[in-house]
């Protein structure tokens, strides 16, 4: 049996423009390995955000296959592709997409109340001691700046300790010293869960902690070797 978590097969995604079709991704193709950590990068508009919204089910490419283990995501119904993503993905969104109207404490603990688990609060606690958030668990998320919104969204999608976690730009609204805090906190719980961890990010020094840099352009990934 292969011990590929992820494979993206022959993966084409267009978009239209003025009544154009504008090619994305172009026969893209990649295999993880489960507990592999990888840094996405590529230039804004290459199509990081993109991939990452394909590989959890929430667009379909045009063609090509999103095989998670045995599932073939793209070939589930809606409503078992977001079953699907609720137990086994967590994401944290580039612009976050926090619940405006749950607390700091009620949007990261939603997870488990969707899957309907229970919380473990000794994990809990080491999530938002170690993003510093602690004191932030009674606001509401338009209360905070975006590094702060940031660091909820990061314990929102780790809180059920998913196999996958996709982090689309992770550290992108916070300052060097809290976001080197945050990534290594990241890389420690995707090491200790064994979860498969693809971060896209612009920060190469970042990127090059990971097991492995794969860069996004003209619509194909390359490896690439950081210094
Ligand atoms: N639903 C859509 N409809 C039309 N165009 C789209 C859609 N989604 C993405 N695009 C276009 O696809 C391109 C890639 O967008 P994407 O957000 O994936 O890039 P990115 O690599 O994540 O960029 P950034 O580094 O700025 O976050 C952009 O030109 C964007 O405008
Ligand atoms: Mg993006």
């Amino acid at each position: 049996m292969s011990a590929h978590l992820l494979t993206l097969t022959h993966i084409n995604k267009s978009f239209a423009e003025h009544h154009q079709q504008h090619p994305l991704l172009k026969d893209l193709s990649i295999s993880v390995n489960q507990g592999e950590v990888i840094a996405l990068i590529g230039a804004s508009g290459s199509g990081k955000s993109t991939l990452l919204n394909i590989i959890a089910g929430i667009e379909l490419p045009d063609t090509g296959r999103v095989t998670v283990e045995q599932t073939v995501l793209n070939q589930l119904s809606e409503a078992d592709r977001t079953r699907f993503r609720r137990q086994q993905v967590g994401f944290i969104f580039q612009f976050f997409n926090l619940l405006p109207t749950l607390s700091v404490r009620e949007n990261i603990l939603l997870p488990l109340q969707l899957n309907q688990l229970t919380t473990d609060q000794a994990f809990f606690e080491l999530l938002v001691n170690s993003t510093q958030i602690e004191q932030l668990l009674d606001r509401y998320p338009d209360d905070l700046s975006g590094g702060e919104q940031q660091r909820v969204a990061l314990c929102r999608a780790l809180i059920h300790q998913p196999r996958l976690v996709l982090a689309d730009e992770p550290t992108g609204s916070l300052d060097n010293e809290t976001a080197d805090q945050v990534f290594t906190l990241l890389l420690n719980i995707a090491h200790q869960e064994q979860q498969t961890l693809i971060i896209a990010t612009h920060n190469l020094q970042l990127a090059s902690q990971t097991d492995r840099v794969c860069r996004l352009a003209s619509g194909k990934i390359t490896e690439q070797t950081l210094s």
